[in-house]
């Protein structure tokens, strides 16, 4: 039988207490936060009838989140960034910003301040073993026409599915380029194709996941931020077709406009004309981006990123 306390003076006193709404001073939105949230815990608490030991097995779980830094790993794996952007897309819709190329998940490995250069860039520092990878694209507006000075700022993983910064075997900024569309809204980028990854085997997050009966592991994939002045700023990422995980991402990211072929090129005469010694792959990726002259849409959302 589940004892029922939610309602009784006793507890809605202790709500108010402990998320300060009894006290002039503090930051009041974090009162409100606070209160919701202990409240729906509570609630939980009661509903399920959550026993003491399943709620300190929680609180040691948060702890250990917290120092193997995976939070904003556990994030997406449990639909929170998914959820965010499908907030952001009911919102740019009520505000007549929606169109142009889907938005999906930044993911938590960006790191600010990439190399910028006009046109094109090579990604790839020479030491990084893997297949070639021609990536080039053009950004456009709704109309069709091509944007110049679009920033697309592109980062992936090695074939090994690490990231540079994070992973400390890979050079500055290896596989993390910003580039500036031409005068046609062009651009091109030599780099090699990327590999999925899993999260870490051991940590938190797939600890959970697999409790939940799910797999950690994201598809091949390659991220792009896409900005612009007088534009809305686009944060997206492509998958590439072909992986066991295409449809199947433990970070709900995948979207069908954003499934894209890797296609093999053999030609010699190609080979040679893009730069590379072999056999690579060409990913082409369009972009469209929507008008706007809100300042605040033009901008990506404040968040604490990586830098160095
Ligand atoms: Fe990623």
């Amino acid at each position: 039988m589940t004892v029922k306390t939610m309602q009784t003076e006793a507890v809605q006193n202790l709500l108010l207490k402990a998320a300060g709404l009894d006290k002039a001073d503090g930051n009041p939105r974090l009162k409100q936060i606070m209160h919701r949230f202990l409240s729906d815990i509570y609630q939980m608490i009661e509903d399920l009838d959550i026993t003491p030991e399943e709620f300190w097995k929680g609180a040691c779980y948060i702890n250990e989140l917290g120092s193997n830094n995976e939070s904003v790993l556990i994030a997406p794996g449990l639909g929170f960034d998914h959820y965010l952007d499908i907030r952001a897309d009911a919102k740019d819709k009520l505000e007549g910003l929606d169109g142009g190329t889907p938005r999906t998940i930044e993911g938590p490995l960006y790191v600010e301040g990439a190399p910028l250069s006009v046109g094109e860039a090579k990604m790839v520092d020479g030491k990084t073993p893997g297949q070639g990878m021609l990536l080039h694209g053009k950004v456009v507006d709704e109309e069709g026409n091509p944007i110049a000075g679009a920033v697309v700022d592109i980062w992936h993983a090695d074939s090994k599915g690490g990231y540079s910064y994070f992973d400390p075997s890979q050079s500055a900024f290896n596989l993390r380029r910003r580039i500036e569309t031409d005068e046609n809204g062009n651009y091109t980028a030599r780099s090699i194709v990327p590999s999925g990854y899993g999260c870490p085997p051991g940590g938190s997050t797939i600890k959970v996941l697999e409790g939940l009966g799910r797999h950690g592991n994201r598809p091949a994939h390659i991220h792009y931020f896409v900005s612009k002045a007088s534009y809305k700023h686009l944060t997206t990422q492509i998958n590439l077709s072909g992986d066991k995980y295409t449809y199947d991402d433990f970070a709900f990211a995948t979207k069908d406009e954003l499934v894209i072929d890797a296609r093999p090129i053999a030609d010699k005469t190609l080979i040679k004309e893009n730069g590379f010694e072999d056999n690579y792959f060409d990913v082409e990726f369009n972009i469209c981006l929507v008008k706007t002259d809100k300042s605040a849409a033009q901008d990506m959302h404040p968040r604490e990123r990586a830098s160095q």
